[in-house]
């Protein structure tokens, strides 16, 4: 018998035990991290409601925003949609983790401020997780590679226009860099 099929027939009634918390240690912008969590608990929950990382948005709840986009080993997923126990072991980067220890933005930060890429700013967070996840993919040499690499990040605002021009500057900066 374990969590899962625990029961209790006391009182003439069934009862399923649900399964408890178990540890997940998490390196989150750069710091090692173990968090008890349920088994059902997203990534976005982890680090909302345990680790008060706000900054990662909660927008549909499911996949279909892009809101809640986090780098995870590099790579962007939808944290509304990945379980954090699956994630165990893994490097997360969200939008708190981008910006230097010395405060400075990131270069995709800085680029949407310069080019004014957010109205209500909900999705922005999202957007600049997956913009940065895009261009370490290669998928940022045109502006419709960009278009159809940014598609899962919706702006209800429709920001677009300026989100194309801030990851171009980006993109421009990152070439120039590795140039250098
Ligand atoms: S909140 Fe995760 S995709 Fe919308
Ligand atoms: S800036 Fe408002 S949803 Fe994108």
């Amino acid at each position: 018998m374990n969590a899962f099929s625990e029961s209790d027939t006391a009182g003439g009634s069934t009862m399923t035990a649900l399964p408890g918390k178990s540890p997940v240690k998490l390196t989150i912008n750069g710091e090692s991290t173990t968090v008890e969590v349920a088994p059902w608990t997203t990534l976005l929950d982890l680090l909302r409601e345990y680790l008060d990382l706000t900054g990662t948005k909660k927008g549909c709840d499911h996949g279909q925003c892009g809101s809640c986009t986090v780098l995870v080993d590099g790579k962007r997923v939808n944290s509304c949609l990945t379980l954090a126990i699956m994630k165990d072991g893994s490097e997360i980067t969200t939008i708190e983790g981008l910006t230097g220890k010395d405060g400075a933005l990131h270069p995709m930060q800085q680029a949407f401020v310069d080019c004014d890429a957010f109205q209500c700013g909900y999705c922005t967070p999202g957007q600049i997780c997956s913009a940065v996840g895009m261009i370490k993919e290669g998928h940022a040499h045109s502006d419709d590679e960009i278009r159809e690499g940014m598609s899962g990040n919706l702006c209800r605002c429709g920001a677009y226009p300026h989100i194309l021009n801030a990851i171009k500057q980006a993109y421009a900066a990152t070439e120039k860099r590795t140039a250098a």
